[in-house]
C-alpha cells in the first residue's frame, strides 16, 4: 500500500515535531549526525541551541504550537524555502492524559485531542502539498501501543491515538498513488520525560482497584521496563532509510506483545460471534 516514492538522492530533509524532547529529539540528533537537514518544530525551541552550534545551517529552529494551524503553515513555508523540499514529516509532537474515561474533564479531553490530533492534521495540511508537488516524501505518524490497545487509566490518550491510526490508515491509500509513504510509529514504554509531562485527571475512589493500581505498577516499574529513545530514534530511521517501509512499526517488546494480544482478542471477536454477523446478511 505504501507509494514508490522518487527516492532522495543527497541528505534527506527532515521535519520534525516536538523536536526538543525524548523521541523527537534524538531522531533530531541522529538525523543531523547522519549528515542530514532537519527542521525542528517546538514551542520553545532553546533547548536545541547547542545542536545549531555543532550542527550549524541543517538545523533550522521554527518555534510553533501544533495546534496553531497558521503557526504551522509559516513554519513549512520557513522549511520549505531553507531547503527547498521536505523528505520526512516527523508528526511526533504529543502528550498524555492519564485517569478513567468518566474522570478526564470536556477540557482535558478536548485539550489532548487539540494536539494529538488536530495538531497532526495541521500538520498534515501544511506539508502535504510540498510532498504532492514532489511526488515523494514519507510522513511518520506518532502513535503508541495505546495506538491498538489500551488498559485502565489511557483510554483518552488510547481515543487520540486510535483517531491518529485510523486517518492513517485511509491516508496510506491516499497518497501512495502520488509517490508518497505513510508509516505509524507504535512505541511501548520510551524513557523520555513523557510521564512527568502527563495530565492527569481527578480521582475517583471506584477507579482504586483499576485505574490507580495501573498507576501505582507504572510508577513501580524498573528502568529495564522502558526503551531508550535513542533505540526508537534508531528504529525509526532503519524504516525511513527502508525502499518497503511498513504501515505500521512497533518499537519494543512489551508494546508489541500488549498489541499482538489485542489483535488476537479482535478476531477472537469476529470468530466467536461471526454467526451472529452473517445472520444478519440472511
Ligand atoms: N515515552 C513513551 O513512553 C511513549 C510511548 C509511545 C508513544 N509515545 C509518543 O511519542 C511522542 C513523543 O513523546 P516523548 O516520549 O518523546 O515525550 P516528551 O519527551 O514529553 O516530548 C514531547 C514533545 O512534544 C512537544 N509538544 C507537546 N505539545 C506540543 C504542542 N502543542 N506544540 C508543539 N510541540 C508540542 C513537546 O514540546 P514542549 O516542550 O513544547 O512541550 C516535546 O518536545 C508522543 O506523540 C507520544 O505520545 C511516547
Amino acid at each position: 500500500m505504501n507509494g514508490t516514492s522518487h527516492q532522495q538522492a543527497g541528505p534527506r530533509t527532515w521535519l520534525i515535531t516536538g523536536a526538543t524532547s525524548g523521541i523527537g529529539r534524538e531522531l533530531t540528533r541522529q538525523a543531523l549526525e547522519n549528515g542530514e537537514a532537519v527542521a525542528a518544530i517546538a514551542r520553545d525551541t532553546a533547548p536545541l541551541h547547542e545542536l545549531t552550534e555543532i550542527h550549524g545551517d541543517r538545523l533550522l529552529l521554527v518555534p510553533a504550537d501544533v495546534r496553531d494551524e497558521q503557526a504551522v503553515r509559516e513554519a513549512v513555508e520557513r522549511t520549505h524555502s531553507r531547503f527547498g523540499r521536505i523528505d520526512v514529516v516527523a508528526n511526533n509532537a504529543g502528550y498524555g492524559l492519564f485517569g478513567a474515561v468518566e474522570e478526564a474533564s470536556d477540557t482535558q479531553a478536548r485539550a489532548v485531542f487539540d494536539t494529538n490530533v488536530f495538531g497532526v492534521l495541521n500538520v498534515l495540511r501544511a506539508t502535504l502539498p510540498v510532498l504532492r508537488s514532489q511526488r515523494s516524501g514519507h510522513v511518520l505518524q506518532g502513535s503508541s501501543v495505546y495506538g491498538q490497545s489500551a488498559h485502565p487509566g489511557v483510554g483518552l490518550l488510547a481515543a487520540t491515538k486510535y483517531a491518529v491510526e485510523g486517518l492513517s490508515d485511509a491516508l496510506v491509500a491516499e497518497v501512495a498513488p502520488l509517490g508518497i509513504k505513510v508509516t505509524i510509529i507504535q512505541p511501548g514504554m520510551t524513557a523520555t520525560p513523557f510521564l512527568s509531562n502527563l495530565d492527569v485527571a481527578a480521582g475517583l475512589d471506584d477507579y482504586d482497584r483499576t485505574v490507580r493500581e495501573v498507576q501505582k505498577g507504572i510508577g513501580e516499574l524498573p528502568a529495564s521496563a522502558f526503551s531508550s529513545a535513542a533505540r526508537i530514534a534508531e528504529g525509526i530511521r532503519t524504516a525511513v532509510d527502508s525502499p518497503n517501509p511498513p504501515l505500521r512499526l512497533a518499537l519494543g517488546t512489551s508494546g508489541a506483545t500488549g498489541m499482538r494480544a489485542a489483535l488476537q482478542a479482535r478476531t477472537a471477536d469476529l470468530d466467536t460471534w461471526n454467526r451472529v454477523t452473517d445472520a444478519v446478511d440472511r
